[in-house]
């Protein structure tokens, strides 16, 4: 009698020294600035190793950055460092013992200096925010990857401007988080924002929404297999599939009435704007830059295969890999035997296409939305995206590519 109760005894004690011990020692705490329920993306990498060690090097990881000499693409060297805007005004890249700046000197004489803050971009393009109090503004210079070189930012209204605001919309599609102040009415003041708020880089959890419970369920329970606590990816519908990569890829000209740092995997990103009017795919003339989600959404492939959506072509946690004759394996799962025998070519070049099914017909195509300068010219350059519209396309060169851009040239 004595002895089972104090068997029961020792073994409740000690069975509530193994919970105890397991809550104390590996149940992580965090300072997320999104709240508890969110732990960051360094805890993943116990359990997720190689999901997590081939993400962080992708540019959605690295899309924006507390700028360093490590991140900024260009140059500070002298010689390769200056924007001539005429021959009177340059903007200088320097390297400065406090920091990397963008001077403006007017006659010779330093007439304006702002210090790049926070990188933004890395593929094709990065362009440089500075902080003034709880505001960010863009630097008049960015870094194209196609033309290794500084050049006027996309767009800019004249090229001597350090007045552009950018507000919490920019942070929304390239960051995983900063808070916008409030106004008295609760509503968020787009341009006021909590400098300590800012995390950098577009997240795991930014895509798969908050894991606290995930990963401490999983702590506390090695044992458990399967996947608690977060959304399962393949119970989502086509259009929630697609909708994880149409939040940021789906154009910024919709009126939104819940921010998109909330958006998370499983959610309908309708129920996230006012009714808008270009969801409805009617318009012909989406800009590459931006509309990945609207273009392919206008293909034929897209419409009639029903089950295309971007992880089709796109892992989530890689870059988009640059090998066309990978791509043009996708094509030819779906497209076995298709007749080209209109086009007449030579052997040579039927085998060639058979290997790149991507430049005919998914063209690079020029920009509407971004137009930039390069140093000492008043001409504009063109920043080139592939088209997401798969389609069949008679002007894919070059030539024909700037007919088409001055045709619909409307900026
Ligand atoms: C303590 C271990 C552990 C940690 C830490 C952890 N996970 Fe998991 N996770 C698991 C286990 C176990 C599964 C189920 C088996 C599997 O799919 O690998 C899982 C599955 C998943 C899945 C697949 C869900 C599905 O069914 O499709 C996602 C997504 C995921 N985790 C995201 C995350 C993210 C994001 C983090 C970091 C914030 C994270 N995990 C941290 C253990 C962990
Ligand atoms: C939170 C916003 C956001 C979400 C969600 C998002 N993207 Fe992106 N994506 C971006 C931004 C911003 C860039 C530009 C990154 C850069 O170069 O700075 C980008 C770049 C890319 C690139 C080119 C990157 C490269 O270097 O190859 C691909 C491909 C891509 N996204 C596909 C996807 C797919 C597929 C999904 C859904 C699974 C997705 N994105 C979800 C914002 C997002
Ligand atoms: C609705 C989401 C969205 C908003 C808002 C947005 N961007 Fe982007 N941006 C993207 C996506 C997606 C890409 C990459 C794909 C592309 O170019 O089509 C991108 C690309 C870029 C790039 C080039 C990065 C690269 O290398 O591909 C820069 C620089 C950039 N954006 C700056 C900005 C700035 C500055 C703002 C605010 C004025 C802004 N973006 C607003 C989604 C957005
Ligand atoms: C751009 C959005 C995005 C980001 C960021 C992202 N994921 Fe994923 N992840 C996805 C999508 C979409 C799937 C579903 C893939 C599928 O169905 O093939 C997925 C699947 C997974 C899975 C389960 C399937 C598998 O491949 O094992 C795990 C685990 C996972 N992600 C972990 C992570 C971790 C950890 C990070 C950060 C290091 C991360 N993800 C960042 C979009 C994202
Ligand atoms: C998931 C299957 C699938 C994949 C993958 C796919 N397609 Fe298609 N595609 C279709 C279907 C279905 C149609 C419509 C029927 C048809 O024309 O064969 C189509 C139509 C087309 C057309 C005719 C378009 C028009 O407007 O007349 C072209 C060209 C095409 N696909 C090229 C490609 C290329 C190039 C790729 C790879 C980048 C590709 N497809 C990938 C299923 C697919
Ligand atoms: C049929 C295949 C296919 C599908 C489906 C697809 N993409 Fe792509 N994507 C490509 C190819 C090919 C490239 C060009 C890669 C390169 O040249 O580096 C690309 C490049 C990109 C880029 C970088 C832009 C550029 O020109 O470098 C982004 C961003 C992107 N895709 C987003 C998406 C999104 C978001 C979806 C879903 C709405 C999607 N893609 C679906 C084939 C596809
Ligand atoms: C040199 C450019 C070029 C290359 C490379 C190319 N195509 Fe085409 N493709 C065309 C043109 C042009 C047409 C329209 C032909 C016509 O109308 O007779 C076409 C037509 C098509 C069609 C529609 C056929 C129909 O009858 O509806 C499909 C599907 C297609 N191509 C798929 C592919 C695939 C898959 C690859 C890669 C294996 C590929 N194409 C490579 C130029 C090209």
């Amino acid at each position: 009698m004595r002895n089972k109760k104090s068997f029961i005894l020792i073994f409740t004690i000690s069975g509530l020294i193994m919970i105890l011990s397991r809550c104390i020692n590996s149940v992580e705490k965090n300072n997320d600035p999104r709240g508890d329920i969110f732990i960051g993306s360094a805890s993943c990498r116990q359990c997720h190793k190689s999901i997590y060690d081939s993400y962080v090097a992708t540019s959605h990881f690295n899309s924006t950055k507390t700028a360093s000499d490590k991140n900024i693409l260009g140059s500070f060297t002298h010689g390769q460092n200056t924007f001539v805007v005429n021959s009177a005004t340059q903007i200088v890249m320097e390297h400065r013992d406090s920091g990397l700046f963008q001077v403006l000197y007017v006659n010779g004489k330093e007439a304006e200096i702002h210090r790049m803050d926070i990188t933004f971009g890395i593929k094709h393009a990065q362009t440089f925010l500075y902080w003034q109090g709880n505001k960010t503004f863009e630097l008049p210079i960015s870094y194209y990857t196609t033309v290794h070189t500084w050049a006027s930012s996309p767009a800019y209204p004249s090229v001597v401007n350090f007045t552009r605001s950018i507000g919490i919309g920019c942070f929304e599609c390239h960051s995983s988080y900063i808070e916008g102040k409030l106004n008295a009415s609760n509503k968020v003041i787009e341009e006021v924002l909590d400098k300590n708020s800012l995390i950098n880089g577009i997240d795991c959890e930014r895509c798969h929404g908050p894991s606290t419970n995930h990963v401490n369920y999983h702590l506390t329970y090695p044992e458990v297999k399967q996947a608690k606590y977060i959304v399962t990816s393949n119970t989502l519908s086509r259009q929630q599939k697609l909708d994880v990569c149409a939040v940021c890829h789906s154009g910024n000209d919709k009126k939104k009435e819940i921010s998109a740092f909330k958006f998370k995997m499983g959610d309908t990103l309708a129920n996230f704007f006012l009714p808008w009017a270009s969801h409805n795919n009617t318009t012909s003339d989406f800009d590459v830059h931006g509309n990945q989600y609207q273009l392919l959404s206008q293909s034929k492939c897209f419409l009639q295969s029903k089950t295309m959506d971007c992880l089709s072509c796109h892992n989530p946690h890689t870059n988009a890999g640059t090998d066309v004759s990978e791509y043009s394996k996708k094509c030819l799962s779906c497209h076995k035997d298709t007749d080209h025998s209109s086009l007449k070519m030579d052997e040579a070049m039927a085998n060639t296409m058979k290997a790149n099914c991507i430049d005919c017909h998914m063209p690079l195509q020029p920009s509407r939305a971004i137009t930039f300068q390069l140093s000492g010219s008043d001409t504009t350059s063109f920043y080139l995206l592939r088209t997401h519209k798969i389609a069949v396309y008679r002007d894919e060169k070059i030539n024909n590519l700037l007919q088409y851009f001055k045709k619909n040239k409307n900026i």
